[in-house]
């Protein structure tokens, strides 16, 4: 049962989509588990540079079955631009499997995210304005729709009615926001269907029996382990299970199909929105700065500017653990060539109490005061290195001591933003 996950083992933005382009060709399947279009990675093949939100990133290969999973949320709007931007760009989409469970992201989950945050104020949580948060909330609430009610006019009207009852009482007497009728949704909807309808599979089913066939699945994650609604830094969070248990219930296999898990972690580590950061470093830093420009921080969703800190191996650590991680791969090592040392964070220390892994309570991990280790930098350019033993010996040291203190092999080591600025250092799915 080979079945493989990719993790982000940080606050999301490590370079996933990279990684999953440069392994793919391994697997038969890429399936993405949980999140929707809040997600956004660049992927570059050959010459070309795309950014896909929704659609997992085996869609560039064409011996790859790429699946949406009934975990995930779709804005049919989007999804449907996507297609069409991939087609224009000479990707066929035709092998792109829809869950018929998934649940769709309607208009007024969109109206409640952006009114939400601003009724949080100060308290916001920054969140990709998408209607992710709202959408999950449905599927919780049991009146969310699926996709597979859309591909049915009666049924479709009967549950837009449904959820309409309570969506426009919200709407209007809580905000004092527009209202929706069942036809304005129906006018703007149902025409998707027909797009969608090849599409849409029973893909749980579909993925066992190809898990029995011996298939290559890649489960591939969206955002990471710390904006994880169980194990992230709740409430700044997004609302889906980012971790690799995720797969599991975002698919519909067991977890004696997963054999491996690859966490994903840059060299340093950013974060976009609002909630705590122990080792951010302010732009007006001049470290922080330099992290920002040269790794290019700019959210490819929302265009926004990344928060940037130091290398948390608290973090990772914690990552290691709730994900079961077998394998690490340290993404954008390259970023750091321009510092003279590099600080590590191995510990917080919180009231008089050191904490080596994630403090339990909330407000720990708000006034942690990181605990950092200095190591030397390397000063070279090391975008051109394609094997370890190529790396400068500083950089390998501060490869190794990542690797100790997460516990879990560094498999990988990326050193530029193209497919062959990689080093495969250890990574070996088929063992
Ligand atoms: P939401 O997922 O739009 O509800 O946003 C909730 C939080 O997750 C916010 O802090 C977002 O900035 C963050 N977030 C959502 N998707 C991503 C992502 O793909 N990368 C990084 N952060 C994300």
């Amino acid at each position: 049962m080979p079945g493989i996950v990719l993790v982000g083992a940080q606050w999301g933005d490590e370079g996933k989509g990279k990684i999953t382009d440069l392994i793919a060709n391994d697997f038969d399947y890429v399936v993405r588990y949980q999140g929707g279009n809040n997600a956004g990675h660049t992927v570059i093949h050959g010459d070309r540079k795309l950014a896909l939100h929704l659609i997992p990133s085996g869609i560039m290969y064409p011996n790859i079955t790429p699946m949406i999973g009934n975990g995930c949320v779709i804005d049919p709007r989007v999804l449907i631009e996507e297609m069409e931007m991939l087609e224009r760009e000479g990707f066929s989409t035709q092998r792109l499997l829809i869950s018929g469970n998934a649940h769709l992201i309607m208009p007024y989950h969109l109206d409640l995210d952006g009114a939400s945050e601003h009724r949080l104020g100060k308290n916001e949580i920054g969140t990709t304005h998408r209607g992710i948060g709202p959408a999950y909330q449905d599927k919780s609430s049991r009146i969310g729709i699926r996709v597979q009610d859309l591909l049915d006019e009666h049924i479709f009207r009967l549950k837009v009615e449904a959820a309409l009852i309570e969506k426009n009482d919200v709407l209007d007497k809580i905000y004092g926001m527009a209202t929706y009728t069942v036809d304005q949704i129906c006018e703007l909807y149902l025409p998707y269907a027909e797009r969608i309808r090849p599409h849409v599979t029973e893909s749980s089913q579909l993925l066992n029996q190809a898990l029995r066939d011996n298939a290559w699945v890649l489960f591939e994650g969206a955002q990471g382990t710390l904006l994880d609604i169980d194990h992230g830094t709740y409430p700044f969070v997004t609302s889906s299970s980012c971790t690799a248990g995720g797969a599991v219930i975002g698919s519909g296999v067991g977890p004696t199909a997963i054999n491996k898990v690859l966490g994903i972690a840059k060299a340093y580590i950013t974060r976009v929105g609002s909630g705590p950061f122990p080792t951010e470093l302010p732009l007006e830093d001049e470290i922080g700065h330099l992290l920002s420009s040269v790794g290019g921080e700019v959210g490819v969703t929302t265009g926004r500017l990344r928060r940037c800190g130091w290398y948390d191996a608290v973090i990772v650590r914690y990552a290691a653990e709730v994900n079961g991680l077998t394998d690490l791969c340290i993404t954008k090592l390259d970023v750091l060539s321009v510092l003279d040392t590099i600080k590590v964070c191995v510990a917080y220390e919180y009231q008089g109490k050191r904490y080596t892994t994630m403090p339990g309570q909330q407000t720990a991990i708000h006034h942690a005061t990181p605990i950092y280790e200095e190591l030397p930098g390397w000063k070279t350019d090391i975008t051109g290195c394609r094997n370890y033993k190529d790396l400068p010996r500083e950089a390998k040291d501060y490869i190794e001591f990542i690797e100790d203190h997460a516990g879990v092999p560094v498999s990988i080591i990326a050193v530029g933003p193209d497919r062959e600025q990689t080093i495969m250092r250890r990574w070996k799915p088929r063992d």
